[in-house]
């Protein structure tokens, strides 16, 4: 499966490149010998009302503690925007393509700086403070970046809820983080469809009585419900601020966001994000891996609600100077050729986009691709799970004519941004592989006992020193942020991934090696999954694996024990998808159910997923030891009415 064959830089593309292998190497080599020169050097790319002197303050031991450019004084908002009014003011910031192909628009620096001003008014008269927390359920609407840079000027730490998620996951994480506000819209528009996010957040703010207010984005005018005194419009708020607005002072690690997470237990954690760290972060990574040049137009089709989203098509890019372009829709409507009519209509330079979308572009041929030219296009890049080589190669010939180097980013909502990757015209391909990492960090694999291995080798990816863009504690719960991440391998930060090194030195990620799943790029945890089923009243027991999928990558295969009494029907499975669908969001839809009158389980009640990935993947022939199990007889069993 694994193609190793090797598609060297070529030079005449290479031209221009500011980082080239030579450049490359040096910066690798400078970072890892003089951290503190190099770090300090590229904070420099941010703006900051006073420069950091300390910049370095990092322990993976005990309490572990993150602090980087920790006396530095900035607000991100003026990175974004202030920094960039002089020289590029009537250069469009944001390129807004809507759902519809008939509807789209631009922003300049400048209107953005007036418009996310004005916002910030809006949020200060609604007695929103520094360190208070505003979540955001939006649609991809510019509002959603005025909305992020907005709390960022009056130093508020947004928490953004994808709007694909339901009223329960909404309220769950507005009351983990105690939003005083809510950002929202009427609706949101999606591959053709409305999504209720007004209605949604009706039902979750009934359980959130921390939240004062709620601001309302019309956007499809489609008809909501405004409770007086506690919901506002939008744009009748902003009308009536003023136009400028001083930017808060904030301290380099005080947060910036949160953003909530899937992990192998428990609830999502709050992921927190600083601020000096963060955007240096976002901007090295965005301006080095996508050889980001100014003028050119770069397309990141993930959504404001991952943190794709925040660190590629917000802070990263806005940071840079970059023109930005922002989809509301998909990628298959109105038709399969969506993604290549707006790279035309655009002359999009940069396109960034998950292999799950690939895949499924693939699928329908090279036809839909070749009838427009694509000609802008100089670098593509991949984001969010394992790219498979044959994806990888199709998205290279057919999708960049063998002229676009694709740059396969490994990182996590954890690590801010991009920590391993080619760099275009500098790092020699390998499909499939995510290749090197980027100057200043340390990847190392490990044995399950925490040995470092040397060379090729195949092992748990961790990283064995901090960068700056690293998150520094779970919202409310440092204990939970040492445990999940420090505490399996003691001193190492540990992804949660696996990967494998060849004889170059390449780093091949192979996927979760805890109970996490990644459908669709999305990451999903297995137990908050079973939670949801075992909420139901007809489910006595739940395990939820993955399998594999050829369009998702991974799929959810859920085994399901009902409570005693209760028949399995068609009309039942039916009724649970759709209940998870309703607990979780669309996401989570098992597309597998088993009825298991029983699961493998120890003599001491620990279910045996190892078994249950195996006859899910359908690979039953390597079941492994089953003698230690209560009852062995499951097995068979459960092989015998495998779905699928
Ligand atoms: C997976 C998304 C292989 C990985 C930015 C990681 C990848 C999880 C890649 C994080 C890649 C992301 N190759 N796997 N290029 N990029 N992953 O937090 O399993 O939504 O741990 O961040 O996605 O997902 P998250």
């Amino acid at each position: 499966m694994t193609d190793h064959s090797v598609i060297p830089v070529k030079p005449e593309l290479a031209q221009g490149n500011r980082v080239d292998a030579a450049r490359r190497a040096e910066m690798a080599e400078r970072a890892a010998r003089d951290p503190e020169g190099f770090w300090r050097e590229e904070a420099g790319r941010i703006a900051w009302m006073t420069p950091p002197t300390r910049i370095k303050n990092t322990s993976f031991e005990g309490d572990v503690s993150i602090k980087w450019f920790e006396d530095g004084v900035l607000n991100a908002s003026v990175s974004c925007l202030d920094q960039h009014l002089a020289e590029r003011g009537d250069q469009v910031a944001i390129i807004w393509e809507g759902d519809d192909p008939n509807s789209d628009s631009k922003v300049t620096y400048r209107e953005l700086h007036e418009r996310v001003c004005r916002m910030a008014n809006v949020l200060r008269s609604l007695g929103v403070k520094k360190g208070d927390r505003v979540t955001l359920y939006l649609p991809m609407i510019v509002e959603a970046a005025v909305a992020m840079l907005a709390c960022a000027r009056v130093g508020a730490v947004h928490s953004i809820v994808f709007g694909g998620f339901s009223p329960d996951s909404l309220s769950s994480r507005i009351q983990d983080c105690d939003s005083t506000l809510l950002i929202t819209a009427d609706q949101g528009r999606r591959g053709g469809r409305t999504v209720p996010l007004k209605t949604n957040a009706d039902e979750a703010l009934r359980s959130c009585p921390s939240v004062k207010n709620v601001i309302v984005v019309r956007n499809t005018g489609g008809g909501v419900p405004m409770e007086e005194g506690r919901d506002h419009w939008w744009h009748t708020l902003s009308e009536a601020a003023a136009a400028d607005c001083e930017p808060e002072p904030m301290s380099a690690e005080d947060p910036l966001f949160i953003l909530y997470t899937s992990g192998s237990t428990g609830k999502p954690k709050g992921v927190l994000h600083t601020t000096g760290g963060y955007m240096v972060w976002a901007s090295f990574t965005h301006e080095l891996v996508f050889d980001y040049r100014p003028g050119e137009i770069y397309w990141c089709t993930a959504d404001v609600g991952w943190v794709t989203g925040h660190s590629y098509i917000v802070y990263g890019p806005l940071a840079n100077g970059a023109t930005t372009l922002m989809f509301e829709g998909v990628p298959n409507y109105p038709g399969v050729d969506r993604c290549w009519q707006v790279v035309d209509k655009h002359k999009v330079n940069i396109f960034y986009t998950a292999p799950t979308a690939i895949r499924a572009l693939m699928r329908e041929g090279e036809a839909p691709v070749k009838k427009w030219s694509r000609q802008s296009l100089r670098v593509l890049g991949s984001v969010g799970e394992p790219i498979n080589p044959e994806a990888w190669l199709w998205y290279y010939r057919v999708v960049g004519d063998e002229r676009c180097p694709i740059v396969d980013t490994w990182w996590q909502t954890e690590t801010g941004g991009i920590l391993i990757s080619p760099l275009p015209g500098a790092v020699d391909l390998k499909p499939g592989s995510a290749t090197l990492p980027l100057p200043g960090v340390q990847p190392a694999l490990v044995d399950g006992e925490g040995q470092l291995l040397e060379g090729a080798a195949d092992g748990n990816l961790v990283i064995l020193d901090s960068w700056p863009g690293q998150m520094r504690t779970v919202y409310k719960d440092h204990e939970r942020f040492i445990q999940t991440y420090f505490s399996t391998f003691p001193g190492k930060y540990f992804s949660g991934d696996g990967a494998r090194r060849d004889a170059d030195g390449y780093y091949w990620i192979t996927g979760r090696v805890d109970d996490v799943l990644n459908v669709s790029g999305h990451r999903m945890g297995t137990a908050e999954i079973e939670s949801a089923l075992v909420a139901h009243p007809k489910v006595a027991e739940a395990a939820v694996v993955g399998m594999p999928h050829e369009l998702k990558g991974q799929g959810i295969y859920a085994y399901v024990t009902l409570t005693s009494g209760e028949e399995p029907s068609e009309a039942l499975r039916k009724e649970l998808v759709a209940w998870v669908r309703k607990e979780i969001g669309p996401i989570a839809s098992p597309d597998a159910i088993q009825w298991a009158p029983g699961l493998p389980k120890t003599r001491s009640g620990k279910i045996m997923r190892r078994i249950l990935r195996k006859i899910a993947a359908n690979e039953t022939d390597s079941l492994g030891d089953i003698s230690t199990l209560a009852d062995p007889t499951v097995v068979e069993e459960l092989i015998g009415n495998r779905v699928g």
